[in-house]
């Protein structure tokens, strides 16, 4: 290899389940990482909280510090991985790396999509590069795709089914019947599911990575707080067989839209119509539909998740730094700094499916219709189940203002006849 350029010092924050897997592909594949390259890197240095923790890939302990300082402010290192997690002591350590001209690749998901401005005026003001490919996807190539590829166009929509854990939730519950408590203890029992679940099954995860798409996406800067969200806590059984029954699959679905007067963003359980691809994804895959002007449907469909996957999309940014690094950075990102304008989620135009629980009685229907009519929603489908003391309307409505539903909502819930609500699911078309 005597025309490859000078060896790289790469500095690993973390060496946990992604850490240790990036050590582990490093080593293994070296020789093809240094052709794609076009010179060696080497990982020089690991920072850790304790050196004795079990690691999911073995890795050099004799490289291994708790010493932050000393793997931070070592001058042999160019190019740093932030595989810590969180937002602290994360968001100090890739500042004090940027503000300092060293490079820094991440794939934490939080802290890009909340400091994402910040991270990017850093590294602009000293020239160096940020990559962050395994922070929406695992494996799935998508930031570079969206910022390379499809810079010559217009993104529209993007739909998209980014968290494995979730989307392993609503499989069982469909394919198996079983109540959303027990898909969970059984995805946390094969480890897709955190023992705290909750950024999960919320949508903070997702929402974050939709932020970040949005992000890139649309030129703008957008952070997780201004993308709405719902988890999947709140899906029962019974909808997922009334979901089938109408020809739709529930997702979790992360949806932005670019719209003339802002963007949508929103994390929600979705109702999507069997044959639109997304409904086909199972399991603890993700898929990321995205919709461009003059491109028209791209689906990026894969591991969102795991060690060897994520570590893969971590390699190949570190592989497009050390590319770059004598060169000016290719993007500054200097849109990151212009707030993107989210709209509100009552200007979101989507249908809905609700269920009503109500008396059986003469009537009944005329009254939730007329409510529906006073709001400007208008029914697609009725239809009716259960008879008896009470009975169970299934309804979807054509497309709507959400403020328009949500007022019907109300209005429906103070009438008597109307027992109870038991579910309300978006619908996309696809
Ligand atoms: N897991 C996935 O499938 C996945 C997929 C995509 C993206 N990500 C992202 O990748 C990042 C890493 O995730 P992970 O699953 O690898 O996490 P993890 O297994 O919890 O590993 C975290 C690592 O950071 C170290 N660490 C924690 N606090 C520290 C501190 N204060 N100082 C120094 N080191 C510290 C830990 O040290 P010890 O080992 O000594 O405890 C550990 O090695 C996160 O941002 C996550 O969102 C994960």
């Amino acid at each position: 290899m005597a025309d490859i350029g000078e060896l790289v010092n790469i500095g690993l924050l973390g060496c946990g389940t992604i850490g240790s897997g990036v050590y582990h592909l490093a080593d293994k594949n070296a020789r093809e990482l240094t052709m794609a390259a076009g010179r060696p890197f080497r990982i020089s240095r690991i920072l850790v909280k304790q050196i004795d923790e079990p690691r999911t890939f073995p890795a050099d302990r004799s490289l291994m510090t708790t010493d932050a300082a000393a793997v931070l402010q070592d001058p042999e290192i160019n190019v740093f991985i932030e595989l810590i997690g969180g937002i602290e002591p994360a968001r100090t350590f890739a500042l004090d790396v940027l503000g300092r001209g060293k490079h820094l690749v991440t794939a934490n998901k939080e802290l890009v999509a909340r400091h994402g401005r910040e991270l990017m005026e850093a590294a602009a003001r000293s020239g160096s590069q940020v990559r962050f490919e395994a922070s929406v996807g695992g494996g799935i190539p998508l930031i570079r795709p969206l910022e390379e590829s499809l810079g010559g166009d217009r993104v529209e929509k993007i739909m998209g089914i980014v968290n494995g854990t979730t989307n392993y939730i609503l499989t069982r519950m469909s394919d198996e019947g079983s109540t959303y408590a027990e898909a969970l203890a059984e995805a946390q029992g094969l480890g897709y599911a955190e023992a705290d679940p909750v950024a999960d099954v919320e949508g903070a995860d997702a929402a974050s990575k939709l932020a970040i798409l949005c992000s890139i996406a649309f030129n703008v800067g957008v952070t997780d707080a201004q993308v709405y969200r719902e988890g999947i806590n709140g899906v029962r059984p019974e909808d997922l067989e009334n979901a089938r029954e109408l020809g739709y699959a529930v997702k979790l679905l992360a949806v932005a839209i670019s719209e003339d007067d802002g963007i949508s963003a929103r994390v929600h359980p979705t109702m999507i119509p069997l044959e639109h691809p997304l409904a086909s994804v199972s399991g603890n895959f993700n898929a990321i539909f995205i919709t461009g002007e003059s491109v028209g449907d791209l689906m990026f469909y894969g591991q969102g998740a795991g060690s060897l996957p994520t570590a893969t999309a971590i390699l190949g940014d570190v592989v497009n730094v050390v590319r770059n690094m004598d060169r000016p950075p290719a993007s500054r990102r200097s849109y990151w700094s212009r707030p993107g304008n989210v709209k509100p989620i009552d200007e979101a135009l989507t249908r809905f499916y609700v269920v009503l629980r109500v008396e059986d009685r003469p009537g009944v229907l005329a009254w939730i219709a007329g409510v529906f009519g006073e709001n400007q929603v208008s029914l697609e489908s009725v239809v009716q189940k259960g008879f008896g003391d009470s009975a169970q309307i299934v309804m979807i409505t054509h497309q709507v203002m959400e403020r328009n539903f949500q007022a019907a909502r109300e209005r429906l819930a103070d009438l008597d006849v109307v027992l109870e609500i038991p579910s309300v699911i978006r619908v996309e078309s696809g």
